[in-house]
């Protein structure tokens, strides 16, 4: 071909000529593929990076780790200066730093999921949240060993486990036994001697028929406790499909204590290659709303508060653990009235135009928010993941009356992200909101 009709035939989307043949689409798309996979560069962008929160979640991290930093989002790479060491084992959108993998990249090359590492996969408690969503804002935080964090709403405990990861205490306050119970478990569980999980198959059968009969102890209260929540796991699942029949109740509960055993191993894998410390965490059955008078030395005792509230009616919180409940013989129906928004009977303030039940749910939120207001250090830092429902067709706009609550409570409001939920199969949440705000000193 002549050189000048090569030349004209080069201003073309692929940089070539303008009708590449089929073996050079192909190269052409490899290269870029290859570009988006593998970005060039000592720090680059995690693959789970998905959305423009990411990026925000990225910054946020950066500004709490580096001394100094630039993102390049187009070539999915990042230039900083700081303690690269420290970076690597804290940082999680990052897939390596300096070249070299990050620890949250070990995780999930270990466990194979971005969320269910360590045992945050311990039990499917609903309305849980993303365990890299606590260790970004740990990070934005620039919260180290000696800090002390609070979820007040600590459900199954993902902010007292990632924060006991990452070697900061904290403590989590939950008003359902059965979140108390996971959250404990994940705090003791890393605790464990391999030997503890030592059973044999006749055992596991055994054990299973034991708890049936309500005659199963174990001297070991983790290992007691452990065996009931995969049972109880077990139990749920069956009750949802007819996909484990085969298997039976006891094939899937040895399934699951070996999967569990599992992440325990590779969780001692981790810690010994990284040198980790886990750093332990308090937890409490309580009620956010009587937190001055059940734990007064809690008044600015806390430099971070990472939680969120339950969503109003977006989901059935309790239902999900009625085997659990029914088990212990306690009445599901006096811990639901215990939830936010469910103790009076008619509202006081007044929040526009929602019904009178959304307005309760406000006011008890609006109280949380003074309670946190209070237990937060002068100079101490909040985030709460809030998400807005739909009730009969009509927005409930939680997120930005949340925001509201934490100015009205003294807060100094700095940042919201939107975090689309993709794929979420509630049509009713789109997504969530971190609200993050600053007590003044
Ligand atoms: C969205 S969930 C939090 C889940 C948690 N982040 C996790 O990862 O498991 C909200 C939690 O608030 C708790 N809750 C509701 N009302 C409460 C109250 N008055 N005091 C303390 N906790 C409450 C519920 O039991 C539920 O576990």
């Amino acid at each position: 071909m002549a050189k000048e009709k090569l030349e004209q035939r080069k201003q073309t989307l692929f940089g070539i000529y303008e009708s590449p043949t089929y073996e050079e689409i192909l190269e052409e798309y490899s290269k870029e593929f290859k570009r988006y996979i593998v970005p060039k560069g000592e720090n680059i962008f995690g693959f789970w990076m998905q959305t423009l929160a990411d990026l925000e979640l990225l910054d946020l991290e950066l500004q709490g780790l580096t001394d100094s930093y630039n993102i390049d989002p187009v070539n999915r790479v990042v230039e900083m200066e700081g303690d690269f060491e420290f970076i690597r084992k804290r940082i999680a959108h990052l897939e390596t730093v300096k070249k070299k993998k990050t620890l949250y990249t070990e995780f999930i090359d270990l466990y194979g999921d971005t969320n269910a590492y360590a045992f945050h996969n311990l039990y499917p408690y609903k309305g849980k949240f993303y365990p890299r969503v606590v260790r970004t804002l740990i990070n934005a935080f620039g919260l180290k060993e000696g800090n002390l964090i609070l979820d007040p709403f600590n459900g199954s405990g993902t902010t007292t486990h990632e924060a006991s990861l990452m070697g900061v205490k904290s403590v989590g306050i939950d008003i359902t036994p059965m979140g108390v119970m996971l959250a404990k478990l994940k705090n003791e569980l890393p605790h464990l001697s391999p030997n503890d999980f030592d059973f044999s198959l006749n055992d596991l059968v055994d054990i299973i028929s034991s708890i049936r009969n309500k005659s199963w102890t174990h001297p070991n209260k983790t290992i007691e406790n452990l065996m009931l929540v995969i049972y109880f796991d077990t139990i749920d699942a069956f009750a949802r499909t007819s996909r484990y029949n085969r298997k039976g109740k006891e094939g899937l509960f040895v399934e699951k204590f070996t999967y569990m055993k599992k992440c325990y191993e590779k969780l001692m894998q981790i810690k010994e290659n990284w040198g980790l410390n886990f750093a332990d965490a308090e937890i409490y059955e309580g009620d956010v709303l009587d937190i001055k008078n059940n734990y007064p030395h809690f008044r600015e005792k806390f430099d971070a508060i990472i939680t969120s509230p339950p969503y109003y009616f977006s989901i059935d919180y309790v239902g999900k653990d009625k085997i659990a409940y029914e088990y212990f013989g306690i009445d599901m129906k006096k811990i639901e009235a215990k939830y936010l928004g469910m103790k009076n009977s008619l509202p006081i303030g007044k929040y526009g135009n929602v019904p009178s039940r959304v307005a309760l749910y406000y006011e008890d939120l609006k109280a949380s928010i003074e309670n946190m207001f209070w237990a937060l250090k002068p100079g101490g830092k909040i985030a709460i993941i809030v998400g807005d429902s739909t009730v009969n067709g009509r927005k409930i706009p939680t997120t930005m009356m949340t925001k509201k609550f934490c100015e009205e409570a003294g807060f100094k409001f700095k940042k919201l992200i939107f975090n689309p939920l993709l794929g979420a199969r509630n049509r009713a949440i789109r997504g969530e909101s971190i609200i993050i705000c600053e007590k003044s000193s």
